[in-house]
């Protein structure tokens, strides 16, 4: 079998069989095939689309791995939730504590940044000392010590991901459903969990601009967690604009304890509960999704959440004070506001523009070497319906070099429509998909 073969076949709208898949991705894995040759196979997929049958099988290839993850000593019930990606969203660093502070499980394979997105791994690493490669071992360790660790794709945990998610963000080709799909699928069905519960971003800041496409995606997902036994929702949700107002790694690092103190933006902290409260919900820690919530928001107030989220910081090397004491967290000598030339209701944010922002900033990457600036980011003053007058600051930028600053400027100040009046804003939960 030759790979420039079976890119050819892609190419021309032909569908791979499970051995030619199987054969792309073990041997880019193992080196063997050459990041050029992936990545115009994957350029083919992403304009071909793949069958149901391409996608089985290239989750199969991508989950292949020297060992499994086996949590079987671990009583507790297990889940995760993942998103499909979006601007400002630090749920995951919310979530994880809660539920695990709830007796439960939460073995948590994350990404880092991908496109206009932000990565769970890159704002966890903000935080001095934390440590997302960890072993599989030492994986498993934490787990049964903390109930909850957070790492990202390792040799032994979807492997291939760990190559095709870098080789996808700086190739363009991460807008797939199929490649998304299998992406978030190779990770989740790796971890050994019983049930998972999905974040399907939808909007123009999420990589499905539309409800349609979004829902598409989450039916693809469910179906494919189903179909090896395991209990999974999707919510659609809505991504329109930032979530809640930090963008950019410690920023949200900061914005993520504030709603673990029980405080934060409310779009932010309403998001987390929903998420929460279907995790406890799928594994019965819950009878009802509204238990759930109440449950969740038990969870914040009590204030074992927060020390949930002190412990996994701890146990994965990160110093701890630097969630008391945000001076100890990477953080810019400069800021600059933006401000609003005109005055008016926000009518609507071109959010994959504010996330083109933060990377240009240095949040993101534009190569697949590229390091992150963990300090660099934005906070979001004005967002969707808010009342703006001429010269009031849209956003505030933290940035480490100005001629980039300038650049961000310009994309946000080109990424708000203001007008007289604005549109009721449109529920986050748009959808909820095979509950
Ligand atoms: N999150 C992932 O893990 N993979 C994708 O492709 C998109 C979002």
């Amino acid at each position: 079998m030759r790979a420039v073969d079976l890119i050819h076949k892609k190419r021309d709208g032909g569908a791979l069989t499970p051995e030619e898949i199987r054969f792309l991705i073990l041997g880019y894995t193992a080196g063997d095939i050459p990041d050029y040759q992936i990545s115009a196979w994957l350029m083919a997929a992403l304009w071909r689309g793949m069958s149901r049958a391409e996608l089985a099988a290239l989750v199969e290839a991508m989950m292949e791995s020297p060992r499994r993850l086996d949590l079987s000593d671990l009583s507790a019930p297990k889940v995760d939730k993942h998103s499909t990606g979006g601007v400002g969203d630090k749920t995951s660093l919310i979530i994880a504590p809660i539920v695990a502070a709830a007796g439960v499980v939460v073995p948590m394979v994350s990404g880092r940044a991908l496109g206009h997105t932000g990565g769970t791994l890159d704002k966890l690493e903000s935080i001095p000392g934390f440590n997302t490669r960890l072993t599989l071992d030492e994986f498993h360790e934490a787990l049964g010590q903390v109930g909850c660790a957070l790492i990202g794709q390792t040799a032994e945990i979807a492997p291939a991901d760990r190559k095709l998610y870098a080789l996808r963000d700086a190739t363009a080709t991460v807008e797939s459903p199929t490649l998304i799909c299998a992406s978030i699928m190779s990770k989740k069905l790796s971890e050994s969990i019983d049930a998972l519960v999905l974040d399907v971003k939808t909007g123009s800041g999420a990589f499905m601009k539309t409800e349609k496409d979004s829902a598409y995606l989450a039916e693809l997902m469910v179906e494919t967690g189903r179909a090896v036994g395991k209990k999974v929702v999707a919510l659609v949700t809505g991504m329109e604009e930032p979530l809640g107002r930090a963008v950019g790694n410690s920023l949200e690092v900061i914005e993520s304890v504030e709603v673990l103190r029980g405080g934060g933006p409310a779009d932010l902290r309403e998001l987390c509960l929903e998420l929460s409260a279907w995790m406890l919900h799928l594994v019965k820690k819950a009878a009802t999704v509204e238990e759930g919530r109440r449950k969740a928001a038990e969870m914040i107030e009590s204030g074992r959440a927060l020390r949930k989220f002190q412990e996994i910081v701890r146990r994965q090397g990160g110093d701890e004070r630097a969630l008391e004491d945000y001076s100890l967290l990477p953080h810019t000598e400069q800021r600059r506001d933006v401000t609003s030339p005109v005055g008016g209701r926000v009518v609507e944010i071109n959010c994959e523009k504010i996330g083109l922002a933060s990377v240009l900033l240095g949040a993101g990457r534009e190569r697949k070497e590229d390091a992150v600036d963990p300090a660099v980011g934005l906070i979001v003053h004005k967002k969707l319906g808010d009342a703006v007058q001429p010269g009031e600051p849209l956003v505030t930028l933290h940035y480490n070099a100005a001629p980039r600053a300038d650049a961000a400027a310009a994309l946000v100040i080109e990424s708000y429509h203001i007008a007289a009046s604005a549109p009721e804003k449109s529920p986050l939960v748009r959808q909820i998909i095979g509950p």
